[in-house]
């Protein structure tokens, strides 16, 4: 029995997770700064990573107790060390190094996309591959080929805005509460997603990149006029629930329209998605109503494995460690991804 520590503070959330062999979740503790970022109407690295450092060790402490496992009986201690906010990430790491050194344990560092990715295997261990993987979150948006547990490959990505990042900016344009995501979410549901016309941007026929600054821009034209000559309007609620109904619909079938152009060229048999926007429910039915995507088997991971979490940092640590990968106490913390294409 392999027992992992998953400590994850790359973002706005200070989560740390207890994990048996790579799969079985037995605690998954967060703290979530949405309050202390919401009147900025997003992340504000600053705050982030000082609330982080006063989070950091009731969280760890809340996961070994959730878990009732003591430090000790750890195997390995896994942490987010890239991509992130620097700040941010180097408040994990540092007490990531520190239980690590204290207890004598290992420490993995973990790719914090390469984990979102790792939820779709930890979710169905039979994952059947090549799959597809979609992850899509504030800070990220790009499809994966996935071949084996740690073996993924990158297909496309997005040229400017994350998915997220497009609802977290359309949300405050219509004066919906940060994030984005969810409240579009739920003042679309009493909306025509027709009743404005928004683009879809596919970029050329070859392309499984993503593009939505497009969208937003055109959201923003739609309000205030190509010159953005108007005042924002006084809009009520159908209006807005009307408008979000129509941003959410144009940014969904975006993404399920380039998974579709990617399952059908690279021939994959499973389809998952990761991410706080793989917790929209439009975009799991769409998956499910799509002629080509429907016939792949879906994976939609448990919503406290989409959005940021320790327990994938603690699922793909374990991956690795039984992989024979190991890091020093001199591990970095790294701002961007290393990404390789396909
Ligand atoms: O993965 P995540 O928790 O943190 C990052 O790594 O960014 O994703 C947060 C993003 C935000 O942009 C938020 O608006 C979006 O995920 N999100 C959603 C939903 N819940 C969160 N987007 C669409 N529908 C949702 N239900
Ligand atoms: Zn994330």
């Amino acid at each position: 029995m392999i027992r992992a520590l998953g400590i994850e503070s790359s973002c706005d959330e200070t989560a740390a997770a207890v994990v048996v062999d790579g799969t079985e979740v037995l605690s998954n503790a967060l703290h979530s700064q949405i309050a202390l970022h919401e009147r900025h109407r997003g992340v504000v690295p600053e705050i982030a990573s000082r609330s982080h450092t006063t989070r950091i060790l009731p969280i760890v402490e809340a996961a070994l107790d959730d878990a009732g496992v003591t430090p000790e009986q750890l195997d390995l201690i896994a942490v987010t060390n890239r991509p992130g906010m620097v700040g941010c990430l180097l408040v994990g790491l540092s007490a990531a190094k520190t239980l690590a050194w204290m207890f004598g344990k290992p420490l993995v560092g973990v790719d914090h996309v390469q984990a979102h990715l790792h939820a779709a295997f930890m979710t169905r261990p039979d994952l059947p591959t090549p799959g597809l993987s979609l992850v899509a979150s504030g800070g990220h948006t790009a499809l994966y080929r996935l071949d084996a547990p740690g073996e993924t490959s990158l297909l496309g990505r997005t040229r400017d805005d994350a998915a997220g990042e497009a609802l977290d900016k359309g949300a405050a344009v219509l004066g919906l509460p940060y994030p984005g995501g969810p409240s579009i979410e739920a003042a679309a549901a009493n909306g025509d997603p027709k009743a404005i016309r928004l683009p879809r941007t596919m970029l050329d026929r070859e392309s499984l990149d993503f593009s939505f600054s497009g969208v937003k821009t055109a959201l923003l034209y739609h309000l205030r006029g190509p010159g953005l000559e108007r005042p924002a309007p006084e809009l009520d609620a159908a209006a807005v629930a009307d408008i979000a109904a129509s941003y959410q619909r144009a940014i969904v079938e975006t993404l399920v329209r380039k998974m579709r152009r990617a399952a059908e060229r690279e021939s994959v048999r499973s389809l998952s998605i990761g991410g706080g926007v793989a917790r929209n429910k439009l975009l799991r039915e769409m998956i499910g109503a799509d002629p080509v995507l429907s016939r792949l088997e879906l994976v939609f991971p448990p919503m406290d494995l989409c959005s940021d979490n320790g327990a994938m940092i603690a699922g793909l640590g374990t991956h690795l460690w039984q992989s024979g990968h190991r890091d020093g106490l001199d591990l970095d913390a790294i701002a961007t991804a290393r990404t390789r294409r396909a």
